[in-house]
């Protein structure tokens, strides 16, 4: 194991660089065992520094030779890097190295992905390619040639010469090393254009493997979409000749915002309806729109340090899902974003992982890629546009793009420009991204005289790390309604800046009905005891959609924690009525009804138990989910049929929110079809589909009920050839299983001949999905956390970063009881046993038992 702490590296400790870059020219000659990298690099001193020695990034790498000035020098090589003795002026630095892409599977610098040629270096990947100063706040003008005997040659910026088996590209912005990017392959491009605000003509290419070439015109198309959004809304044009984008199979995370030249994993980009479902398509185009949105927030202005991953990734996650509200409608794009929050990034904050959308350390920065980093990250910018206002919004944007373009910046340059452009004092806002943890607000009222007043409390809970907790200013949206749902106070925002504050509403004639955070105008937990009644109001009658879906969550959730309570019982009528109002109301977006219709996860109930101090038993939870969901099968079964009917599109095959809205609603009222008609309705469904929507659907209702093991086959032998539909089939068949089953069939799936597991995708779809399976991973009897804990072991030296993400599927440890707790604590122990356990995994073992 090894020494953490020594390694730990401290925001409080950042100096300056001691040497910076005035240019970098690559020669980069390919050979899959035998790479070579020549580098020649202008470099001199920081002024803004003291003199430091000359010190230089690198992993894995075989120097061949290096010079200064053209004069061989022997630097001191370590296994992270190397120091020598240089000049106090300029100079230029030259080495060759050698590297093997072919043998390197962790997937982080120069890999190769099925016979092409790619890289990965964010964030600290391009010490893998060669010596470097490798962070963010070095920022230099790249000059590449690559010599290599594949057809396509691609590096970022604009092409500049090219010959039979070489090609230079130049970058004439200046950038940090992580958004270095190479990629050489037998690739062909679908090519498009697009002209820019300022007239520029950008020749567009999505780069893919011939077989791939049919599934690219949505990318492209989503591609488009995004160029002209950011202009229209933001006034950001692109900023280089070409724009071209790469799809890859083994890649670890989605997609990465390399200058000009983006990396996607293929799963991403590549869409068709036959392959692919509605849900992938909003994604893939959101994946699209968030790389290309870096352009400006990500690369023109970079981050200082890794710290600050957050400026990027936050406000990029933002945007990108401004821009999806904006395409598709915001309602739904905001209740699914608060479902990511309310599913994943809560959990992740109330466990032993939690972080601040800024931390404060960390020993390996990969593993700070997060739902708190990337979604909280998003909240917070969404908080701040709600204080300063739309106007103080785009002032505050256009004075820090002003401010920042071309530089590396901070969360506190960020809230800078806003306060300065809009005279807001947002030093208490700061404590957001220094603050782990979910705030909890406490709401109470009375009225009395025509004067209603709300109470409101927070709190915010220790974390690892962070014992006290001062007060954080909240914006809460709210509005109040008359019994007859007309808004007699219309959305207000209340800024929550105590931790305890009255808000008064005078001259009212009768009590109001609240309706409290509204559109969810941030990332906190409301508690306030309401009856079922006034929940079924709001659920009838809130004019804010979000605040409307969420009162049905309330009702549904209200009740599944008082089944889990008694260990069973009926549902509630109220809630069975709201149901079958809000189904049967055709004036709603089916898309909305089917959210409506989704019960609260596991994870959020597990989550509301915990807080409460109850211990959540996983088997329980999944059980009155069950009984819930049969129930009401039950209790609709006379206009389920007709629901059902009512959302079959005959139009051709479109990745709309119209069509897919009710492609969304038909799937979820088909689930509760199979529980009554024994899968009669989702088999007739997976025969005539013909698009990947309607029959991924079918085939799992079909698992669900436990009649889907013709549909998999068939659907293996139809896809098998398809290696992205074939992650869809491994998936499902775990996902749906029943809890008692799932551990079984994630082992027989882990023999399967598609099981390829060193593909992370692969390993995702089969292993990953185990993990989101609450029920089935806590079995009571450890045999989940020891299934993949044997995975993670095997895993972890071939791909550090995919295995140490994972392991964050153990950090329910605390929340569980005893005998999960130790089940758990042993696989993890197991982990950390394992022989030269990654630095990576390492850290995560350490975090999560410490
Ligand atoms: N910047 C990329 C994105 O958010 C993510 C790449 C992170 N990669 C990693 N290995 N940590 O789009
Ligand atoms: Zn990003």
């Amino acid at each position: 194991m090894q020494d953490v702490a020594a390694s730990t590296i401290h925001l409080a400790d950042y100096t300056v660089p001691g040497w910076l870059v005035d240019g970098v020219h690559l020669t980069v000659r390919l050979a899959p065992h035998a790479t070579r990298v020549l580098s020649r690099i202008a470099f001199r001193p920081n002024p803004d520094s003291p003199p430091v020695p000359f010190t230089l990034h690198g992993e894995d790498l075989r120097l061949i030779h290096a010079a200064i000035d053209g004069q061989p020098v022997t630097p001191v090589v370590t296994p992270t890097g190397l120091t020598c003795d240089t000049p106090r002026s300029a100079f230029v630095w030259e080495a060759e190295v050698e590297i093997a892409p072919a043998a390197n599977t962790a997937l982080e610098g120069l890999y190769m992905s099925n016979g092409i040629y790619c890289t990965q270096c964010e964030a600290e990947g391009f010490r893998k390619i060669t010596y470097y100063p490798d962070r963010p706040d070095v920022m230099a003008v790249f000059t590449v040639r690559i010599e290599g005997d594949t057809p396509v040659l691609l590096s970022n910026g604009d092409p500049v010469a090219q010959g039979p088996g070489w090609a230079e590209w130049h970058d004439p912005w200046p950038k940090p090393a992580y958004l270095f990017a190479l990629v050489a392959g037998d690739l062909v491009a679908h090519s498009d254009s697009f002209t820019t605000l300022d007239g520029r003509c950008v020749a567009l290419n999505l780069w893919v493997r011939a077989a791939d070439l049919d599934k690219c015109e949505f990318g492209m198309g989503a591609l488009k979409r995004a160029m002209a959004w950011d202009e229209r809304v933001y006034g950001l044009a692109y900023d280089l000749s070409v724009f071209n984008i790469v799809a890859v199979d083994d890649f670890n995370m989605g997609a990465m915002e390399n200058k000009g030249l983006n990396i996607f994993n293929a799963s991403a980009v590549l869409a068709s309806p036959e392959t692919s479902t509605d849900a992938d398509f909003r994604r893939i185009e959101a994946i699209i729109a968030h790389e290309y949105f870096h352009n400006w927030t990500g690369n023109r202005i970079t981050c200082r340090d890794w710290f600050q991953l957050c400026l990027k990734e936050g406000l990029t996650v933002f945007r990108d899902q401004q821009f999806t509200g904006d395409l598709h409608g915001h309602a739904v794009k905001r209740i699914e974003d608060a479902l990511v929050m309310r599913n994943r990034q809560f959990q992740e904050d109330a466990g032993p992982l939690a972080h601040p959308v800024r931390p404060d350390r960390f020993v390996e920065i990969n593993n700070f890629y997060t739902v708190t980093v990337y979604e909280k990250g998003a909240e917070l910018v969404g908080m701040l546009k709600r204080l300063v206002g739309d106007d103080g919004w785009r002032a505050g944007m256009d004075l820090y793009v002003a401010r920042h373009d071309g530089h590396a910046a901070t969360i506190e340059d960020w809230l800078a420009a806003f306060q300065d452009a809009t005279g807001r004092d947002l030093t208490q806002f700061m404590r957001w991204y220094e603050q782990a943890g979910t705030p909890r607000l406490t709401v109470t009222d009375d009225y009395a005289d025509g004067i209603y007043r709300l109470h409101i409390a927070q709190t915010t809970r220790a974390t690892p790390d962070q014992p006290d907790k001062p007060p954080l200013h909240i914006p809460v949206a709210i509005g109040l309604l008359d019994d007859t749902g007309a808004e007699v106070v219309p959305t207000t925002l209340l800024e929550v800046t105590e931790a305890q504050q009255t808000f008064t509403f005078d001259g009212l004639s009768a009590r109001p009905v609240p309706s409290i955070l509204r559109d969810f105008s941030a990332p906190v937990i409301v508690n306030r005891t309401v009856d079922a009644a006034e929940r079924a109001f709001l659920l009838a009658h809130d004019t804010d959609p979000f605040n409307r879906w969420d009162a049905g969550r309330n009702l549904a959730r209200d009740m599944a924690l008082r089944l889990i309570r008694t260990g069973g019982g009926a549902p509630d009528p109220g809630y069975l009525a709201g149901l079958r109002a809000t189904l049967t109301d055709d004036t709603l977006d089916p898309a909305f009804r089917a959210l409506v219709l989704t019960l609260p996860a596991d994870n959020d109930l597990t989550i509301a138990l915990a807080l409460d101090g109850t211990v959540p038993d996983p088997d329980l939870i999944h059980r009155v989910r069950e009984d819930i969901r049969g129930a009401i099968a039950c209790d609709l079964t006379d206009i389920l049929p007709d629901l059902y009917a009512a959302q079959q599109v005959t139009a051709p095959y479109a990745p709309d929110a119209s069509q897919a809205g009710r492609r969304r609603l038909g799937n979820a009222v088909l689930m509760l079809l199979s529980l009554t008609d024994d899968g009669a309705a989702a088999q007739a469904q997976f025969d005539a589909a013909t698009n990947m929507t309607q029959s991924l659907a079918a085939l799992g209702a079909l698992l669900s009920v436990g009649r889907g093991a013709a549909a998999a086959q068939a659907f293996h032998d139809r896809w098998q050839h398809d290696r992205l539909v074939m992650n869809k089939w491994l998936a499902i068949q775990i996902a749906m299983a029943p809890p008692e089953q799932a551990v079984a069939i994630t082992d027989a799936l882990t023999r399967h001949p598609a099981f390829d597991w060193g593909n992370p995708n692969r390993f995702r779809s089969v292993l990953g999905t185990l993990a989101a399976h609450p029920a089935g991973f806590h079995r009571a009897d450890g045999s989940g956390y020891a299934l993949l804990a044997d995975w993670l072991i095997r895993l972890d030296p071939v791909n550090p970063q995919t295995t140490a993400r994972m392991v964050s599927a153990f950090d329910g440890l605390g929340r569980f009881d005893a005998g999960r707790q130790v089940a758990m604590r042993t696989a993890l122990a197991r982990i950390r046993q394992a022989p030269a356990l990654s630095r990576d995994t390492t850290e995560m073992v350490n975090r999560l038992l410490r």
